[in-house]
Formats: C-alpha cells, sequence, structure tokens
C-alpha cells in the first residue's frame, strides 16, 4: 500500500520560528518592503512541489521570501496607518491558540476558548466601561464587528415594526434609514451593503472641519423620514481622531426610536484612561459598539468586538443552530450566537492574555503616552511657519499639510515631498491622505514602543527636512 504523508513533529519548525522570531522583534529591521512586486512574486512562486517538503526547510523558505516585503508596522516608526504592533504576550498566545488547534465556535468544541473569551469579553465590558449586560462577538476586526452590530439594528428595528427578518427578509420589510457621516470610514459603507442597504437608504449627514457630525443637520435629517432609524457615529475619526457628540446623537436617537451604532475602531479606547475619557462621555447610551482589539489595544492581528446592548437581538441575528450541534443550558458560552462564522479560531485566548499583561493601568498608561506624544508632536510643529496641522490634536492623530504660501497645488506638492523624505532614510513610514480635498501628511501615534524620544526626533527631523524643501 501507499504510504501517506505523516505529519512532521511540531518541535523542528517551531524551534526554527521560534529563533527567528525573537532576533526579528529585537532587531530595527526594515520598515519599508525592500523587495519589488516582482521580486517577491519570484520568490513566493515557483511549481507547488509535488512533494512536501521538510517543515524546517520550510520555515527558511518563508522567512526568505517573506522578509523583504514585511512593513515595520510594529515599530515606534510606522505612522502611515492605525495599526497595532502585536504584544510579544498576545503573540506567544497567538502561537499557543494554533499549537492548541481548537475550534473556538462552541463551549463543547473547546470549553478552555470558551471560557477564556467569556473572561475576556467581561474584562472588556469592564475597562470601557460598557453596559455591563451587553454581549460581545470576537470577531476579526472592526468592519466586521461593525457589520453584526448593523445586522442586529436591521433586524431589531424590523423586529419593533412588526417584521421577523428572518421570515420576510428584506424584500418584504419596509425601508430602513441609515444616517452616517458624509465621511464615515468607507468599512461602514462595506458593511452596509453587504447587509443589503444601498445608497439610496443611507444619508449622509454633512460634518464639521473635524470630520464630526453637524447635530443640527442629523437632526433635521431624522426627523424628515419615517420607519427605521439606524444612526451610525464615530468615536476616534480615522484621520483626525475626532468624537462625535454622543450625548446630542443618543438623545436624537431617543427621540425616535432609532438605534445608534458607534464605530469606534480605535478612539472607544480613549475612554481606558481619565486624561481621554470625556471624549467618548454620552457613547455608553448607545445601543451598539464596534472596536478593535488589533489597532490600540496591541492584541495580533486579527481581533476586533462587537458590542450589543440587547444581547437578545445580538443573538436573533448572529445565530447558527443545526441538530448536530450541542446547545446544551448547562454549557458556557457558545460564540455562535455572537459571531458569524462557525468554525473560528479560539481568539479569546490571545485576548484574554494580551488584556492580562498590559493589565488596567498598562493600557491607560499606553492610550495616554500616545496621546501626549501627538501633543507633544503639535506643540513643537506649531510654532514651525508653513506646517499647518488641520486637525484639533486630541487623540493620537495628527492631519499636516506644509504650504509655503504659493497656493493649494504647491502646498500638495511640498506635502507630496515631505512624505517622500520623511520615508527616504528608512526610519520611518509615512502616508499622504486625501482631507477636505487636500494632500495632508498623516500621523497616527500607536506602535506599543513609541514614545516621547522619538518624538524629540521626527520634530526635528521635519523642522530640518522643510527647511531644505521649502527653499
Ligand atoms: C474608524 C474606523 N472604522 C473602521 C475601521 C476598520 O477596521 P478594520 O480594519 O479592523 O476592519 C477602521 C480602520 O482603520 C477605522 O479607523
Amino acid at each position: 500500500m501507499k504510504q501517506v504523508h505523516s505529519f512532521p513533529t511540531l518541535a523542528g519548525p517551531l524551534a526554527a520560528a521560534s529563533a527567528y522570531a525573537t532576533g526579528y522583534r529585537e532587531s530595527k529591521t526594515n520598515l519599508h518592503p525592500t523587495a519589488t512586486l516582482a521580486q517577491l512574486r519570484n520568490s513566493f512562486g515557483g511549481d507547488l512541489p509535488a512533494k512536501g517538503q521538510p517543515g524546517e526547510q520550510v520555515i527558511a523558505d518563508l522567512i526568505k521570501a517573506a522578509e523583504p516585503g514585511l512593513v515595520g508596522n510594529t515599530q515606534p516608526g510606522f505612522h502611515a496607518w492605525v495599526m497595532g504592533s502585536s504584544h510579544p504576550v498576545g503573540v506567544a498566545a497567538d502561537w499557543l491558540t494554533s499549537v492548541w488547534g481548537q475550534n473556538a465556535a462552541l463551549y463543547q468544541g473547546s470549553p478552555a476558548a470558551a471560557t477564556a473569551e467569556e473572561t475576556a469579553c467581561d474584562w472588556l465590558l469592564d475597562i470601557l466601561d460598557l453596559p455591563r449586560e451587553a454581549s460581545v462577538g470576537i470577531t476579526t476586526g472592526a468592519t466586521m464587528a461593525g457589520f453584526i452590530g448593523l445586522a442586529a439594528a436591521r433586524d431589531e428595528l424590523l423586529r419593533r415594526a412588526g417584521y421577523d427578518f428572518a421570515e420576510t427578509g428584506l424584500q418584504y420589510a419596509p425601508p430602513v434609514t441609515v444616517f452616517v457621516a458624509e465621511d464615515t470610514h468607507a468599512s461602514n459603507l462595506a458593511a452596509l451593503r453587504y447587509l443589503g442597504f444601498g445608497t439610496n437608504n443611507i444619508v449622509a449627514v454633512a460634518c464639521d472641519d473635524q470630520g464630526r457630525m453637524i447635530t443640527d443637520d442629523i437632526a433635521r435629517h431624522v426627523a424628515r423620514v419615517s420607519g427605521p432609524r439606524i444612526i451610525v457615529a464615530t468615536a476616534g475619526h480615522i484621520n483626525s481622531g475626532a468624537f462625535d457628540d454622543f450625548h446630542a446623537l443618543a438623545d436624537l436617537a431617543e427621540r425616535h426610536g432609532a438605534w445608534l451604532h458607534v464605530d469606534a475602531a480605535f478612539g472607544l479606547w480613549a475612554r481606558a484612561s481619565v486624561s481621554t475619557r470625556s471624549l467618548t462621555n454620552g457613547i455608553d447610551r448607545a445601543d451598539s459598539w464596534s472596536t478593535d482589539g488589533h489597532k490600540w489595544l496591541q492584541i495580533p492581528f486579527d481581533a476586533g468586538f462587537a458590542i450589543v446592548r440587547d444581547s437578545q437581538a445580538h443573538r436573533r441575528a448572529m445565530n447558527i443552530t443545526a441538530g448536530y450541534l450541542p446547545d446544551d443550558p448547562d454549557d458556557g458560552r457558545n460564540a455562535t450566537h455572537f459571531n458569524t462564522e462557525l468554525s473560528r479560531r479560539a481568539r479569546g485566548f490571545t485576548v484574554w492574555a494580551t488584556l492580562k499583561a498590559l493589565g488596567r493601568e498598562g493600557i491607560a498608561d499606553m492610550i495616554r503616552n500616545h496621546c501626549d506624544c501627538a501633543s507633544l508632536l503639535a506643540h513643537k510643529l506649531r510654532r514651525l511657519p508653513g506646517i499647518r496641522i488641520h486637525n484639533d490634536v486630541m487623540l493620537n492623530q495628527l492631519i499636516l499639510s506644509f504650504d509655503r504660501g504659493r497656493g493649494d497645488a504647491d502646498a500638495n506638492r511640498m506635502t507630496q515631498a515631505m512624505e517622500a523624505a520623511l520615508n527616504a532614510d528608512g526610519q520611518h513610514f509615512f502616508r499622504t491622505a486625501t482631507w477636505q480635498e487636500r494632500c495632508v501628511l498623516r500621523v497616527s501615534i500607536i506602535s506599543v514602543d513609541t514614545g516621547p524620544e522619538h518624538i524629540q526626533t521626527l520634530a526635528q527631523k521635519i523642522e530640518a527636512l522643510w527647511h531644505d524643501i521649502r527653499r
């Protein structure tokens, strides 16, 4: 009989990965990829081997092919986007999650994974000071968390209007209108599209110069429409870091029986520190919240949280049941009640371990440090002629443009030139964005290791480069 392929033991490949991993994280490797797309295709390409290769060799090949194409987003000089830096304890827990190979769909599929998840969700509600009766789904990220919050909103509002969504579907249900900021994060529009909402069902609300919804404008729009209504607010605008006025939006939602969902991908963590908590005032009055673990909380990708005040509405929207899937009343948490997936990674281990490694004070200190760093950078740049800070720096975000007074087109070119110059020595990673029709340089301060000393160096570098470029 033909010999079937047998699994290698874990020891060799894991030792190879482990020996490399510690060195990778301790040395300051490239922030920018060094390989071109063609080179990466060449390294990863070729025919699939007919026969399996030795494990250590495969890991060595993977490292060799991947490393030139990696981005150093775990490092303090990375400021291009809001990305966390994968906490070392989270990484170790994530490895164990793979080693254990658990399927975290059901309690009976992995009682340990279900219970770690249960505790981690309780800790989250506690740190974020959200209603303790809310239920939490651990997702792949904020996009899916938003999808779940909005699915619960849609189904529950229709149920209140006398329609069982599971039975009637969208086709025979009354229209649900969704109100979003005209500058809402693109992931909210994607989630709404997956849920069956087109642009005709979505009202774009005017925003102020920080990207906050203008409350008079949304109040006017909401009053004009009848039927079920969902309001999507933002805590931590992707560019400016701004927060909507949650008390005003919660009052409006209460007045019209609307559902208030908050996209709080990173802004919700402002609530974990006394220094920034007031930015989130009134947020606890919402019906659902979506936030990330892999951004400010530094949990390895991918981790997000869908939090819904009415856990029954959450369960009705997400539940997966089948005769073969045990749902014993004496069981612990069945994650299938709160997520889109059936089989799923046991993310609860990583969330639990990262929360425990940081602790309540560690999280608060990290948030405060990043916000202090943003204020320090703003303070240093504000005094330099021609550098404009477009946002009220209240969180960990700055948006800058570089203008020598020769018109908007020239300022856009200068800002792009600064992006290139800042990236040139490989010590920093920046990207520009379009903000209110201007080219701006985004500065997100979120890597766990970024501290005031990095900001001092960065401010000096910006000053020197701008001095040369503006001439
Ligand atoms: C405000 C906001 N909402 C949603 C998202 C989407 O999050 P994710 O990339 O985790 O799906 C982001 C990502 O940056 C964001 O900043």
